[in-house]
């Protein structure tokens, strides 16, 4: 039902059971040593020029900052609450008033790119958590000033996204168990891909 569907079954694990859950554990809490591993993944992602131009801001389910960042979320995202940790991503608009002149801090980071890396980051971040056999689930529903404001975020940088992780729970009643047994869809491979020129869709033979 949720994956592999059928054209995700040629992938290579954790890529293949990778899915988004809107319905997680309320109980579950992930270890801080567990925490520390995922946003190692984040860390050694690629990035142009090695600028790695984000800051993950980590929230553990009750502690902190999450329940007042809780309150920025969009209606329709009112799952996350139930997550065990949130990664909110924030990606650097611009040079760090305070850096060294000369450094990379200081230097400009070219806007689509910086979110170009910031969002491979999270990807990285997502693949981890499945192959330690936790869930993540990326979303950009919130009010993204305000989380900024609630985070302590610097005007140089701007928060862009979440990533919720922890353990799915099937659900058993209310809109989750509609959202979550939706079939996983993509664009069709000749619509999305193209075999060496845009006139020529994948695969071409
Ligand atoms: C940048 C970004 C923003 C997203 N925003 C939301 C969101 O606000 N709420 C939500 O439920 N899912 C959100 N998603 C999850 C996507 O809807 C989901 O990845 C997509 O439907 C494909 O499903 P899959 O991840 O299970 O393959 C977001 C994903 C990305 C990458």
């Amino acid at each position: 039902m949720h994956a592999p569907t059928p054209d995700a079954e040629v992938l290579s694990e954790p890529l293949r059971s990778r899915w988004s859950p809107s319905s997680f554990d309320p109980a579950h809490e992930v270890a801080d040593g567990d925490l520390d591993v995922l946003v190692q993944a984040a860390r050694w992602a690629p990035s142009r020029g090695n600028s790695q131009p984000w800051v993950l801001v980590v929230l553990r389910r009750g502690v902190g900052n999450h329940a007042a960042w809780c309150e920025t979320l969009s209606r329709g995202n009112a799952w996350v609450r139930r997550a065990s940790a949130v990664l909110v991503t924030a990606v650097r608009t611009g040079p760090d008033p305070d850096a060294e002149p000369g450094s990379k801090a200081a230097r400009e980071v070219p806007a689509d790119y910086a979110c170009y890396d910031t969002g491979q980051a999270a990807a990285h971040v997502t693949l981890q958590a499945r192959a330690m056999g936790l869930h993540a689930h990326q979303f950009s529903g919130m009010d993204l000033d305000a989380a900024g404001g609630v985070l302590g975020v610097p005007g140089h940088f701007r928060v862009l996204s979440g990533i919720a992780v922890g353990r799915h729970l099937e659900p058993t009643e209310g809109d989750l168990v509609e959202r979550e047994d939706r079939p996983r869809e993509r664009r069709p491979t000749g619509e999305a891909l193209r075999d060496g020129a845009w006139d020529r869709p994948w695969p071409s033979a």
